[in-house]
């Protein structure tokens, strides 16, 4: 076998946003073949009647959205400079400039720094090779992390004060043009590309919040999923024929998951990852109407994964329902690293983008999915069990049984004045109704002709037959939690009202639609709901040149150009984040990480908050703007180029040694004065300094350090926990203080404190956490951490105020004879004094720099 051909692959049809690499690679050049989407399904009918307008949609907001153009920031062009975070977030950024395609750089707001997390190749166990771009091999790849990263998520591990999390990642498809020299053999080539696929679970850790995330290497929660790794099939169509192959007899399991595109965080802290593309892994006869409906077919094997499992040629005797095992919705348990992973039947089978639920006022969960392919369509699934606060095994069952739906788009205003340009109609909105068309409900097939497990299989042919809209390739469909619309990101569909194809409607209302559009979808009633009111939030584009865009009524020349909306997150405050993938080949420019204001005045305010290297889509927005940070996944850089010539250099900018994608960490550049109340020349600064840089000491949100202000028992704990490297906490069986529980602040190093034998509480069996400590107790507990150093009892009192028969008066001394406390100049200690924090500073800064006392106990 060849290594790949490129040439062949590229073949000279990139129509709309995508590189050619990225065609044949990510979606085995769909747009070349036939559309998959032949039915005659009507999408577009014209009903103005008895329809909620955009107005009565968003109640007082659009009534704001006409004062706009009075009160608007006025005059400058371009993206505004951002006064104050909108809802009242604490993220404040200044939008950057979008940057030309032709500019390989990572840019993010003055003010901003970027970090990369983790790259393509990194290990995940020490015992991995490292990575060598001359020498991979599919045993290095397994133990490493995979290839182009989309979606992302990040969980904080409880009780660590943000240290330390749990991070999910898909890995959505391989770049051989670029990851392997040319002489690279081919069972290499396909050994490291196999397990450059599929998932990652990776522990992540940080000083503080202030700092950037690193990989704990080695981490107990570190998986890589792999091509043989298994997963359960769930749901109706768990054991069905349609998943019988030689391989899986028993139609109930599988091995691997492929394409796996985006996803989304469920509420009871599992992972769902889409698989989408799935069909260019597999070769088919390609005859069957199954077949042609997902582009299966006489595909490449580009990969030659054939050579190492033949059940990617499924043309072969027994295997031709191994393509059946792919194209769902995926459940990973991040937290138990032994759990088998599921493939969800109940949500159907389909490209599906991701996945992301919602607990419905009745307690089910809603969970919405779209099919990403140009004219498919929108899902909604609705759990038939309801969700139980604190039951995680129950809630883990939730997507296992329910009922499926396709949704049905109709415009409110006449389709004469829907021309394909994007000019909004008469009544100044693209807007109307919907309807969830069921497909199986009550464990029943609502589809005449098929059996609930082929309507679960089959879900695009089920589908075609109830007639749903065609839509502009739904990518992220996000439901927020604080308005709890839903808003769908339609990337871009540049058939749209070509020949024979479908046309122009109010939903996607521009033909050969080259940006985009996100649909905000409002359920009529509950969230379970089969009726929704709609409208669209933002017709894409760069309105310095293109007349056919919308930004939520907020002026044109006052937003970033923004084009291909991919994937979507929500910040504290309820704004949308929006991160593309394709406007290079659209607006001219990087993709990028977006914020829009949804409510209020400035609704539909887009401003640019990153900006990727060359040739790299934007996924997995992660947005925690309460620490003033955000994430994005940084897929395929520079996948343009070769290996001998790359045309980006990210990460790694000045190695020269080419593109790795990577997650990126943006936050606030550390300030050289983290506080704003202790600086150079005040008393105990360098210990301050020394103690927010190691991470121990962190200060408070609103930048303050608040040197004077008592420190409290907890902190104490904190402090001293942190300095002993926050060593992992086993949970106590019984809880040793009563005033201390699970989920309370520092609740960890409290129980780490108790455990080593550093405090012992009081003997009515509290610890009083938020009392302020005393420097004598103070004393006591760094006289603990340090090992109990042995010290005579002194015969002469240490200072003025702590006789030798006093309370602690061994560890007073200890701490004087060991150079840790000087006493104040008057001579005296002050033993029943608060402890104040810049002192505390003081004092670990001089016993772990100056007197390198570690923490002694516990081994
Ligand atoms: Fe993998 Fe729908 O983008
Ligand atoms: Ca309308
Ligand atoms: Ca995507």
């Amino acid at each position: 076998m060849a290594l790949i051909d490129l040439p062949l692959l590229m073949k000279d049809h990139v129509r709309g946003k995508r590189s050619p690499v990225t065609c044949a690679l990510k979606c085995g050049n769909a747009c070349t073949k036939t559309t998959c989407n032949t039915t005659g399904n009507d999408y577009f009918r014209d009903i103005a009647s008895g329809v909620l307008s955009r107005r009565a949609l968003l109640g007082g907001a659009a009534a704001g959205a006409v004062a706009i153009g009075v009160t608007g920031t006025g005059g400058i062009g371009g993206p505004a400079p951002a006064a104050a975070a909108p809802g009242g977030s604490p993220l404040e950024f200044d939008a950057i400039d979008p940057v030309r395609f032709e500019v390989d750089s990572f840019d993010v707001p003055e003010g901003f720094a970027w970090h990369p997390v983790i790259s393509w190749g990194d290990k995940l166990w020490s015992d991995a090779p490292d990575f060598d771009w001359n020498a991979q091999t599919g045993q290095s790849q397994a133990q490493q992390f995979g290839y182009n990263n989309d979606y992302t998520e990040i969980q904080e591990i409880e009780g660590t004060d943000g240290t330390r999390a749990l991070m999910f990642v898909n890995h959505e498809y391989t770049n051989e043009n670029i990851m392997f020299p040319a002489d690279t053999d081919p069972q290499t080539l396909a050994e490291v590309t196999l397990a450059a696929h599929g998932l990652t679970v990776v522990e992540l850790e940080r000083k503080t919040r202030r700092h950037p995330y690193t990989p704990v290497v080695g981490s107990d929660y570190n998986r890589r999923f792999l091509a043989d790794t298994r997963y359960e099939f769930t749901g109706p169509a768990r054991g069905d024929d349609l998943l019988k192959t030689v391989q899986f007899s028993t139609g109930t399991r599988t091995q691997g998951t492929f394409g796996n595109c985006s996803g989304g965080l469920t509420p009871w802290g599992t992972l769902l990852s889409g698989e989408e593309n799935f069909n260019s892994y597999f070769r088919t006869s390609g005859t069957s109407a199954e077949d042609k409906r997902y582009g299966l077919g006489e595909n490449e094997l580009a990969r030659g994964w054939q050579e190492i499992d033949p059940r990617y040629d499924a043309t072969a005797e027994g295997l031709e329902n191994s393509v059946n095992h792919f194209g769902w919705i995926v459940e990973v348990d991040p937290w138990d690293p032994t759990s088998t992973p599921r493939k969800h039947t109940s949500l159907g089978r389909f490209k599906h983008e991701g996945a992301n639920v919602i607990i419905a006022e009745d307690g089910r969960a809603v969970a919405y999915s779209g099919d990403d392919e140009k004219f498919d369509y929108l899902y909604k699934f609705v759990s038939h069990e309801s969700y139980i606060e604190g039951d995680r095994e129950h809630n883990k069952t939730l997507l296992e049984s329910g009922d499926l739906y396709v949704a049905k788009f109709t415009g409110n205003s006449p389709s004469g004045q829907i021309d394909g340009t994007g000019e909004l109609p008469a009544d100044g909105a693209f807007d109307g109704t919907g309807e969830w068309l069921p497909l199986v409900v009550d464990g029943e097939s609502a589809v005449e002709g098929m059996s609930v497990q082929e309507v679960l299989v089959h879900t695009r042919l089920a589908a075609d037959s109830v007639g749903p809209t065609k839509m502009d390739r739904c990518e992220d469909v996000e439901p927020s939690l604080a308005s709890r619309r839903v808003y769908v990101a339609c990337t871009n569909n540049s058939d749209r009202g070509t020949d024979g194809k479908a046309a122009a409607d109010e939903t996607n209302p521009r033909a050969e639609n080259r940006d985009g559009h996100i649909v905000e979808i409002d359920e009529q009633g509950d969230q379970a709901s089969t009726t929704f009111a709609w409208n669209l939030l933002l017709v894409c584009g760069d309105p310095e040149t293109d007349e056919g865009t919308y930004f939520g009524g907020y002026p044109q020349d006052k937003v970033s150009p923004i084009s291909c909306p991919d994937n979507l997150a929500f910040d504290s405050a309820g704004n949308l984040w929006i991160s593309t993938d394709g406007a290079p080949d659209g607006i001219g420019y990087n993709d990028g990480l977006f914020r829009v204001t949804l409510e209020g005045e400035e609704r539909g305010r887009v401003e640019q908050f990153a900006s990727m290297p060359a040739k790299a889509e934007t996924c997995g927005p992660i947005v925690r703007d309460q620490d003033r940070t955000a994430f994005v996944a940084v897929q395929h850089p520079g996948e343009d180029g070769s290996f001998d010539e790359p045309t980006s250099m990210f990460p790694e900018f000045d190695e020269g040694t080419g593109p790795k994608p990577t997650i990126v960490q943006i936050l606030p550049v550390a300030e050289e004065r983290p506080f704003t109340d202790i600086g150079p020349g005040d008393e105990h600064y360098d210990a301050v300094l020394w103690a927010y840089d190691e991470g121990i000491a962190t200060g408070w949100d609103d930048g303050t350090f608040r040197p004077l202000a008592p420190v409290n028992r907890d902190a104490m704990a904190a402090f001293l926990h942190r300095l002993a490297g926050s060593p992992k906490v086993t949970p106590p069986r019984t809880e040793p203080f009563t005033d201390v529980a699970k989920g309370q602040e520092h609740y960890d190093a409290i129980i780490w404190a108790y455990q080593q034998g550093i405090t012992t509480g009081w003997s009515d069996r509290t610890f009083r956490p938020t009392a302020p400590i005393a420097r004598d107790a103070m004393a006591a507990f760094v006289h603990r951490f340090a090992g109990s150093p042995s010290v005579d009892q002194p015969t002469e009192a240490p200072f003025a105020d702590v006789p030798a028969s006093s309370r602690y008066a061994l560890e007073i001394a200890w701490l004087r004879s060991a150079g840790i406390a000087n006493g104040w100049a008057d001579g005296t200690y002050r033993p029943l004094e608060p402890m104040h924090r810049d002192a505390t500073a003081a004092f670990l800064h001089r016993m772990s720099e100056e007197q390198q006392i570690t923490f002694m106990m516990g081994g």
